[in-house]
């Protein structure tokens, strides 16, 4: 069945009763461009990451890491694989188009695959916050998501997550049992990956943001950012790490009463500057990225002319 609906009220009726649109179905222009543009950023995301971990993979020390992290990058490439299916059917860009974008510069990526990863503990570190972090944002447009495809290749996504988090954590417990050096190794990175990180979820959310109404996102960004902070802070001073942030306090006040972690005022600028391609590694990453495109075309035009030779058999 092909679901229509009279006016935008009659579609957010739709959307709050807990309805999901398909592919097929019409859908307010509101909610087509919007809905592709999230997920197009996240299909971006996921490939960009994907060639963060690909990079690592000579460097990884020893042959186990070597395969987790080839899987990973596999995985990685997967998800933006998915999500560029699930985009493209949108109609409103072709996969061509927004692969063709982001090597170009004018699409945009999440600021964490903006930076350089310096050392093998910035490999951990990403593993163990920036996998927890994109994990938390998308388990949290998995818990409602109106929209059929993203909902249905999120399950596979988030489960995927899920097992990059336990590894990062299984890294970064080996690191902190380990020598002094491979501790300050990891503090190191830990001062470099922090606020990356935490400004993954974005500032404050509008509260009349259509992805909310739209039940795209279940919660507003600060509510997220706010979960992390009470969930990692915690967990990086247990294992003797100390989080760059020299005016964190636990106020027992916050939270009604219940006391949270409070951090310094978040300094967005370096968050906006990577959305204008302009974080310290964006422009190796996106020349980077590009090249491979452009050196891997022989395998898309041969893949094309196999398929028309089968077609025309
Ligand atoms: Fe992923
Ligand atoms: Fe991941």
């Amino acid at each position: 069945m092909i679901n229509s609906w009279n006016d935008d009220q009659d579609f957010q009726r739709f959307i709050d009763a807990g309805g999901m649109v398909e592919p097929r179905d019409e859908m307010p222009e509101g909610y087509r461009h919007e809905v592709f543009r999230f997920i197009e950023f996240h299909a971006n995301s996921e490939l960009m990451g994907g060639l963060t971990e690909r990079d690592w993979i000579p460097r990884a020390p020893g042959v186990r890491l070597k395969q987790i992290f080839l899987a990973k990058t596999q995985d990685e490439i997967g998800h933006a694989h998915l999500l560029y299916q699930v985009a493209a059917d949108m109609g409103v860009k072709s996969r061509t188009e927004m692969l063709e974008q982001l090597f170009a510069g004018t699409s945009r990526f999440h600021n964490v695959f903006h930076y350089q990863a310096v050392t093998w503990a910035d490999q951990i570190a990403i593993a163990y916050l920036v996998d927890a972090a994109a994990f938390a944002s998308q388990r949290a447009v998995f818990a409602e998501c109106s929209y059929g495809p993203y909902k249905r290749v999120l399950k596979r996504i988030v489960a995927e997550e899920g097992f990059h988090m336990r590894h990062g954590e299984e890294m970064l417990l080996r690191l902190a049992e380990g020598t002094r050096t491979q501790r300050s190794m990891f503090q190191a990175a830990l001062d470099r990956w922090w606020w990356p990180a935490v400004q993954l979820f974005g500032p404050d959310s509008d509260p009349n943001d259509p992805l909310l109404a739209w039940k795209i996102k279940s919660q507003p960004n600060e509510q997220l950012r706010h979960a992390y902070i009470q969930k990692y802070v915690p967990l990086l001073q247990g294992y003797g790490f100390e989080i760059p942030d020299a005016n964190l306090r636990f106020d027992e006040q916050a939270a009604d009463g219940k006391g949270a972690w409070v951090t310094t005022d978040i300094d967005w600028e370096p968050l906006i500057a990577t959305m204008r391609q302009g974080g310290p590694d964006s422009r190796r990453r996106i020349m980077t990225a590009a090249e491979n495109y452009r050196d891997t075309a022989w395998v898309r035009a041969a893949l094309e002319t196999a398929a028309t030779a089968r077609v025309a058999s």
